[in-house]
């Protein structure tokens, strides 16, 4: 069987976390790509050298030439400026756009049946200028953001309440930013909903703090944001797509009527396979909530639409 193959673009904190975690599991062979002369060949080598000690036969190179990216089966998207403390998400909107743009341009060039894994921020907008770069279809354009952002969720879950995290289930909905939706209803300890297990005023604590989440990391390293949580839910994303797993994560997607919403991308909760997006699981939200989503898928259109 032949190997898989996932470019990661951007070779800084997030990207090479990504490629460590990937080839790491054996998952697939990596190509690290950069702006910066020397930062992927010298990360990709180190990675390489780790490969004995650690047990794995994957293949790390690091390269600023896309020509090496061919063929790839999943490319993620990293590059871009970090978030610096006091400097909102949005704040990184037109930087990050003409770094999404040419990436993607180069890297569908030379693997066009990829299926792309966004995480620059702004996230939603930069799926959007991904998509457009791409020119491929919603099904293998994805943003990461909800993966991270209910993993936040599941941390404090389970902080507060003493379990065990892997007990704990967490879905958070909409944009990638202050505005997003985390759904308590549906947010889980073994099955039992946190809203019976935690008061009314504990769980909003609790949204809050993941709904800031990133913030929060900004702020205490203050020369850059978090990585460790952002690499290891891109890695499950790749996960599932080159296993064909069929995981139900939550993931910006360009919606298309689902959840009220169209020509969007918003994190909704998606079924991942070998594809890409095999499909978005609708649920029906309560008015509340329905109002909350279309406010944060608001924030997003604004972004898009700055970006024009
Ligand atoms: N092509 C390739 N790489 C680029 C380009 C470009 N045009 N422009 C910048 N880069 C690279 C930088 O050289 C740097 O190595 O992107 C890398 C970004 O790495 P970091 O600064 O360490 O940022 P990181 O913490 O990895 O975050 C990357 O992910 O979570 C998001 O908000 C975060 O948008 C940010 C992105």
């Amino acid at each position: 069987m032949a190997r898989n193959k996932v470019t990661v673009i951007g070779a800084g904190n997030v990207g090479a976390t990504t490629a460590q975690r990937i080839a790491e599991a054996g998952l697939a062979d990596v190509v690290l790509v950069d702006i910066v002369e020397g930062l992927p060949q010298g990360k990709g080598l180190d990675l390489a050298e780790a490969a004995p000690v650690v047990g794995h036969d994957s293949r790390v190179i690091g390269t600023n030439d896309y020509a090496e990216t061919a063929g790839s089966d999943v490319v993620v998207v990293t590059s871009g400026l970090a978030r610096q403390p006091g400097m909102s998400r949005d704040d990184l909107l037109a930087k990050n756009a003409g770094i999404v743009r040419s990436v993607v341009l180069a890297a569908a060039q030379h693997s066009p049946d990829a299926v792309l894994i966004v995480v620059t921020n702004p996230l939603d907008a930069m799926c959007h200028v991904a998509l457009q770069a791409s020119g491929f279809p919603r099904e293998r354009v994805l943003g990461m953001a909800g993966v991270l952002d209910s993993a936040r969720f599941r941390t404090f879950i389970a902080e507060e309440l003493g379990v065990s995290v892997e007990d704990t289930n967490a879905f958070v909905l909409g944009g990638h930013g202050d505005t997003m939706v985390p759904l308590s209803r549906y947010s889980t300890v073994s099955g039992i909903p946190i809203t019976e297990l935690l008061s009314s005023d504990r769980v909003r604590a609790l949204e809050e703090r993941t709904a800031n989440g990133g913030a929060e990391v900004v702020a205490l390293l203050k020369t850059g944001s978090a990585f460790y949580a952002p690499a290891a839910s891109a890695f499950e994303m790749v996960d599932a797509i080159l296993r064909d797993r069929k995981r139900v994560l939550p993931c910006a997607v360009y919606l298309q009527g689902e959840f009220h919403t169209r020509d969007l991308f918003v994190g909704v909760p998606a079924i991942l396979g070998r594809r890409g997006l095999e499909r978005v699981l609708e649920i029906e939200l309560t008015a509340d909530e329905q109002a909350a989503f279309d406010r944060s898928a608001a924030a997003v259109r604004e972004l898009v639409d700055k970006l024009g």
